[in-house]
C-alpha cells in the first residue's frame, strides 16, 4: 500500500486518479481549494480518503503536510486549466501553475523527503503553433500564453530537479482530457464540458472561430490508467504526452456529439480567442513504448460522457 498526495484531487482528472488509487487501495490525500472541483466528484469515497480544502500556494500549509504525511507519490495536478482564462489573470497563473510547483520540489529536495515519483501534469499548450506536426516530446516548443509559459518552466523544473538532485520526477503533457465530473460552470471549462450542458440544459453554445482548429481529445479513464503506469513504471525524469494520437476539428466532434446525443446543438460563433492553438495531434509513441495504449475512441468516449450525464 502506497501514500499518495493528489493536489487538485476533487477535481475532474484529480478526482478519477482518486477513485482509481483507492480501488488499489493506497491511501489517499487531497488538497483542493475548489476551485473548480467539487466535493461531490469524490462524495462515495470521502471516507477513504483525506481531504484537506485548501490552496497550493499556501507554503506553510504545504510544508507541513509534506513533512507530517510522507508521501510515497504527488501526483501535481492542481492548476489554473484554461489556457484562455490564464490570459485574463496571468500573474495569478504563475503563482498557481509555477511557483508553487517549484516551492513543492524545493521543499522535498531541501528536506530529503524520500518520495518514490513527483509527477507534475503539464500540457500540450507549450506546443503552441510551431510547425512540427504531429507532436512528439522533441518537437519544437512555442509557448503563446501566460499558461503554456507557466507549464513549460514547471515541467522543466521537474526534470531538473530530477536529474540535478536525483529525485524521482516525471512530467506529462495532457492533451485534451474529457470526460464526466468536467465541471462545465465557467466559461474557462473545457470545451466538451460545455458543449454537454449546452446540449442537456437546450442552451446556445458559443464557437470561438470557425470550428477548423482540431484537437487530440483524450478520455479520462486513459488518461489515470497512464498517469499511474508513468508514475510507478518509469524511473528517469522525462516528460510523456498523454492523448490518443488522433486529430479532430472541434466543429465534427461536435457533430459527432449531436449524432449521439441525438439532439442539434444551437451554435453562436465568435471570434477565436487570443492565444488559441490552431491544431493539435500528438504522437504518442513513447507513451506507447512502456506498454500504454489507449482504450478508448472518441465515439466510445462521448458515448459513455453523454450516458453518465443522463443518468446523473
Ligand atoms: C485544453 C485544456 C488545458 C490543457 C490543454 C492541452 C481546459 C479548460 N483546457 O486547452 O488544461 O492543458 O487542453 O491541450 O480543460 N472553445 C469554444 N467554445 C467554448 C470553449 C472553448 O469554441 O465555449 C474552443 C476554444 O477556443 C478552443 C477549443 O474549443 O479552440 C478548446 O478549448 P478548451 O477546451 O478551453 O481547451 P484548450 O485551450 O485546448
Amino acid at each position: 500500500m502506497s501514500k499518495a498526495l493528489i493536489t487538485g484531487g476533487v477535481g475532474f482528472i484529480g478526482s478519477f486518479l482518486a477513485h482509481k488509487l483507492v480501488v488499489n487501495e493506497d491511501e489517499v490525500v487531497i488538497v483542493d481549494d475548489l476551485s473548480m472541483g467539487r466535493l461531490e466528484n469524490i462524495a462515495d469515497i470521502q471516507d477513504e480518503v483525506t481531504f484537506y480544502k485548501h490552496t497550493v500556494c499556501d507554503e506553510d500549509f504545504m510544508h507541513n503536510l509534506l513533512l507530517k504525511e510522507k508521501f510515497d507519490y504527488i501526483y501535481y495536478l492542481a492548476a489554473v486549466s484554461s489556457v484562455a482564462d490564464s490570459v485574463v489573470r496571468p500573474w495569478y497563473t504563475h503563482l498557481v501553475n509555477q511557483e508553487s510547483v517549484v516551492n513543492t520540489l524545493e521543499f522535498i529536495r531541501a528536506n530529503n523527503l524520500p518520495i518514490k515519483k513527483f509527477l507534475f501534469t503539464s500540457s500540450a499548450a507549450v506546443y503552441g503553433n510551431a510547425a512540427d506536426f504531429p507532436k512528439t516530446e522533441d518537437s519544437h516548443i512555442d509557448p503563446l500564453t501566460p499558461y503554456a509559459i507557466d507549464k513549460y518552466a514547471s515541467e522543466r523544473y521537474t526534470i531538473d530537479y530530477g536529474r540535478l538532485y536525483n529525485i524521482p520526477t516525471v512530467a506529462v503533457r495532457f492533451f485534451n482530457v474529457y470526460g464526466p465530473r468536467q465541471n462545465p460552470n465557467s466559461e474557462y471549462s473545457g470545451v466538451l464540458s460545455i458543449v454537454t450542458k449546452c446540449l442537456k440544459e437546450n442552451k446556445p453554445f458559443t464557437l470561438y472561430g470557425d470550428g477548423s482548429q482540431t484537437r487530440d481529445f483524450v478520455y479520462v479513464e486513459d488518461v489515470v490508467d497512464a498517469l499511474i503506469k508513468i508514475s510507478t513504471e518509469t524511473d528517469e525524469p522525462t516528460v510523456y504526452n498523454i492523448a490518443n494520437g488522433d486529430e479532430t476539428p472541434l466543429i465534427d466532434v461536435i457533430h459527432t456529439y449531436e449524432n449521439i446525443a441525438g439532439i442539434k446543438l444551437n451554435i453562436i460563433q465568435k471570434e477565436a480567442r487570443q492565444g488559441d492553438i490552431n491544431k493539435s495531434r500528438a504522437d504518442v509513441s513513447k507513451l506507447k513504448g512502456i506498454g500504454f495504449k489507449p482504450q478508448w475512441s472518441l465515439h466510445d468516449g462521448l458515448t459513455n460522457y453523454w450516458k453518465y450525464y443522463s443518468e446523473n
